[in-house]
């Protein structure tokens, strides 16, 4: 048989959803010569089995290889085949058809392979029309809503920006309104600071707290009255967000704000799927403009660890980039690869210095014990060599538990939390516990012999035990450690040490930690993950698991109960987590942060009485989505 090549082949893959949940393929080939004893390999979102029509050679998490019994490709002919999601899983949209599709030759060449999926329109759309807020209306469309605003009837034209008033000299106050002066500028919303601009005078007002500003808005000219840098950073982004949504002309009044929360974050998922450095700066150049002030980056997980620490290279060495041959295989789209990335300490550092300037501080976290499946083939050493008990993760890893009853799990956790800690200034280490899977640790003989000497009966005992370790080792670094919402779990109250743990299922755990005394970080799935689809439409891209998450439900929640004032100080505040197992490039970030984001902004920062409703986040969405489109922001890329 001759050796065929991809320019003479085009194979095609045709992918649709069956009523019956399964997705339906057929594969074929246009060539000069038939194709023999090929592997098919491409990913699905989650794991899957064959229903027909093919046998399963390989599978990893959502990563599977197929071999067929029929050599027909390239003779005309199709092979058609099913598959299923395991645990019954709905593929409910596009983001569930198949991705990163080629065939693998017995010669370890490789074809690439087009996928056709059906039942998409190209011609899908959610992007609002773009509005300019009227500045005649008593309503302020600013996002969040002030704790005050008082209209006083008149308008003012602000088109060519703002002229600093030179005659004050306080030196903080006077950078705030330059790096709002960048950021526009960088962002191509400028100008903000220009001579021809009307008169923005700063004036020092000792009485309201550091994050504060009063906002006195006139005919003649803008008075912004704070204590500090932040409180003038921050009037300093309402009058840009005034003069961009506004269309130039802004109502004029007096506006009084401070946040209701100290922590406004937002989290971005980098280890299923490697970003540009430059989107993280444009991401987080986004968060200041709606008043976010905690980065929360996630740089490691199951499928990479992208930092490019000193104490374990080979980590992102070998995990950094995916596809055939390498470690990690063609997971979430990669295909063939090499496809992916890492990130210098240079550039951590600068994304740092960045964010500073935006008053807005990173926390970095390192994902033990679970979520460890990358980290795990580099380094098996982190793994009782004589454990059986042969855990399957949520998403599908075999073995993907880093076990803390070795010495060489305790040289690598604190290794790394020493170097990332001291890379970070906000002094703040998430340690992750995120979904160790119950059968981990289970058959492990030094697992029970940590049990036996430490007095601990369960996996979540040995877990609790774990955290609170790992958690001390951090704090005497002057380290405060954070965790997900697992991490309360165990006999001996789970992590401690002043940590902050962060409740993302519900807020059930989140409360629950917070009665028991722990800081807590509201992120409830069904209101505040982005990678959940906004919407129940085939065309939308996303994860389903926590039903939908629409532009209402994003703002409709509160992170402290009513009937539970008592817990105010303990919730310290609200964050937009996008995790990327959906996420095929960058820009599909915008779409799924765009607008929701505004909602977690809305929830951080504005008073429970001003907190906008579904109709009003909508309209305010508008207004915004001309901001969006203003510094690049696109709303509407799915594939
Ligand atoms: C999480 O979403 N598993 C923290």
């Amino acid at each position: 048989m001759e050796a065929v090549t991809c320019a003479d082949t085009t194979i095609r893959m045709e992918t649709w959803r069956t009523e019956d949940r399964q997705v339906n393929c057929i594969l074929s080939a246009k060539c000069d010569a038939p194709i023999s004893n090929y592997t098919l390999c491409f990913s699905m979102l989650a794991p899957c089995e064959v229903v027909e029509g093919a046998t399963s050679k390989k599978i990893t998490a959502g990563y599977i290889e197929l071999g067929f019994d029929r050599d027909v490709l390239g003779t005309g002919q199709a092979l058609a085949f099913t598959l299923k999601y395991k645990r019954n899983m709905n593929p409910s949209n596009r983001s569930w058809l198949p991705k990163g599709a080629y065939l693998r030759l017995e010669d370890g060449s490789i074809l690439p392979v087009q996928i056709a999926p059906r039942g998409i329109d190209q011609a899908f759309s959610t992007k609002l029309p773009e509005q300019q807020a009227d500045p005649s209306s008593d309503e302020l469309m600013l996002v969040p809503a002030p704790q005050s605003w008082k209209p006083s009837g008149n308008q003012l034209d602000v088109s060519a920006g703002f002229k600093l008033d030179r005659s004050w000299e306080g030196d903080g106050e006077t950078d705030s309104a330059a790096s709002v002066e960048a950021l526009a500028e960088r962002n191509n919303i400028g100008p903000f600071l220009h001579e021809d601009g009307v008169i923005l005078r700063f004036a020092i007002n000792e009485d309201l707290a550091e994050d504060a500003y009063e906002l006195t808005i006139t005919p003649e000219g803008i008075t912004l009255s704070a204590s500090a840098a932040a409180g003038a950073f921050y009037g300093a982004i309402t009058l840009l967000n005034l003069k961009l949504i506004y269309g130039g002309t802004i109502p004029c009044g007096h506006i009084a704000d401070a946040p209701r929360f100290e922590w406004r974050g937002q989290h971005l998922d980098c280890a299923r799927h490697y970003y540009e450095p430059e989107t993280l700066l444009r991401l987080v150049d986004m968060m200041a403009l709606f008043k976010l002030n905690r980065f929360h980056w996630h740089f490691c997980d199951d499928e990479a660890f992208r930092l490019e620490v000193e104490s374990y290279p080979e980590l992102w060495k070998k995990s950094g980039m995916r596809g055939e041959g390498r470690i990690v295989p063609g997971i979430y789209g990669a295909a063939d690869g090499p496809q992916g990335g890492t990130y210098s300490i240079a550039f951590a550092k600068r994304l740092v210095a960045h964010a500073k300037e935006l008053n807005i501080e990173i926390l970095p976290e390192i994902e033990v014990p679970a979520h460890s499946w990358a980290v795990l083939q580099i380094h098996p050493e982190l793994r009782d060599a004589a454990d059986e008990s042969g855990e399957i993760s949520v998403h599908g890893y075999l073995n993907n538990t880093i076990n803390p009853a070795l010495p060489e799990a305790w040289t690598y956790m604190e290794a790394l939390a020493r170097e990332i800690s001291g890379i970070f200034p906000f002094s703040h280490l998430h340690l992750g516990c995120d979904e160790r899977p119950p059968a981990a640790w289970t058959k492990s003989p030094t697992i029970d012999k940590l049990k036996a000497e430490q007095g601990l009966k369960t996996a979540d005992d040995v877990q609790g035990w774990m955290m609170d370790k790992l958690a001390s080792y951090v704090r005497a670094l002057g380290v405060r450690p954070a965790a997900w919402e697992e991490a309360a779990k165990g006999a001996n109250g789970g992590i401690n040490n002043n940590a902050i743990l962060f409740s993302w299922t519900q807020q059930g755990p989140g409360l629950e930690a917070a009665r028991k005394g722990y800081s807590v970080v509201m992120t409830p799935a069904a209101h505040a993950y982005w990678d959940i689809a906004p919407s129940s439409n085939f065309n939308e891209i996303g994860l389903n698991w926590a039903g939908i998450t629409s532009l209402a439900d994003s703002v409709n929640w509160d992170p402290v109960p009513e009937n539970e004032p008592e817990l105010e100080g303990k919730i310290i505040g609200a964050q937009g987590c996008l995790w990327s197992e959906v996420v095929l490039r960058d820009a599909n970030m915008e779409t799924m942060m765009a607008p929701r984001i505004l909602g977690i902004s809305e929830i951080g920062w504005a008073a429970r009485a001003n907190k906008p409703d579904a109709e009003t986040i909508t309209q305010k969405a508008a207004c915004y989505s001309k901001l969006f489109s203003a510094i690049g922001w696109r709303q509407d890329v799915r594939d």
